[in-house]
């Protein structure tokens, strides 16, 4: 009996410990079928196909901004069903000369499929080494982003490109590197930024200015 109480509070404090942490915890049912009024899953009996379905990924994203660049999300807000089970997916649409800016994920690797075009690919190692590890995909190639590293894709070829991306969390969250330094809120001190960039306070205000929200 004793025992059977340890057992209970060993993983009582392991699921709450892991809570605490923001770890994904692996699945205690078939599914948590996300219920958009509550925290809870949806009674399981009430649950769809539908739950588990999300359609028109093949219409590209709107490129027309600055970047050239679009990126389309599914993730549990598209798919209810996506719920505890530790996985997005996202498009990519490029047009011609398209970034999609450095950024991380703090939360997950990415695994990037090219659909269409040509597109340039890069992660950099963590600091002293500060390796850049980049190709050049071409149609049906595919390259791994790990966890945390800084990434970005930016599209070489002569036309529009597209891609097609998985991410092993249901919240990968997403870091991108210029706004997070030059547009944050409040602004970061520009003698902060000029020490850190090792430039004067007028290049820091530019930077600024341009990442303003
Ligand atoms: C959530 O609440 C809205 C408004 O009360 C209701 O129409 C909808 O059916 C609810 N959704 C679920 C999945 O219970
Ligand atoms: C794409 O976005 C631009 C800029 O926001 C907008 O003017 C344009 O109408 C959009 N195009 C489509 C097809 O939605
Ligand atoms: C892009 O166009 C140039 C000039 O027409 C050609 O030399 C080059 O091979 C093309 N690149 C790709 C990736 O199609």
């Amino acid at each position: 009996m004793a025992s059977h109480i340890l057992v209970i509070f060993s993983f009582l404090a392991i699921t709450c410990s892991m809570a605490a942490a923001g770890i994904e915890p692996g699945p205690l049912q078939d599914f948590c079928v996300a219920d958009p009024n509550s925290s809870d899953c949806i009674n399981p009996k009430l649950v769809k196909a539908d739950n588990f379905f999300s359609g028109g990924l093949h219409v590209p994203g709107n490129t027309s901004n600055p970047s050239g660049s679009a990126v389309t999300s599914v993730s549990v807000a598209q798919i209810p069903g996506l719920n505890t089970l530790g996985i997005t997916l996202l498009r990519f649409d490029f047009a011609k000369g398209g970034l999609v800016t450095p950024h991380t994920h703090p939360r997950a690797s990415e695994i990037v499929t090219v659909l269409d075009g040509s597109i340039l690919v890069g992660f950099v190692s963590s600091f002293p080494d500060n390796r850049l590890f980049s190709k050049v995909l071409q149609t049906g190639d595919v390259f791994v982003f790990p966890i945390g590293l800084t990434h970005f894709l930016s599209n070489v070829g002569n036309g529009t490109a597209a891609a097609i991306a998985s991410l092993n969390s249901q919240n990968p969250g997403f870091i991108p590197i210029p706004s997070t330094v030059f547009g944050t809120n409040p602004p970061i001190a520009d003698d902060v930024l000029a020490k850190a960039y090792q430039v004067d306070k007028l290049t820091i205000a530019k930077l600024q200015a341009r990442f303003k929200r």
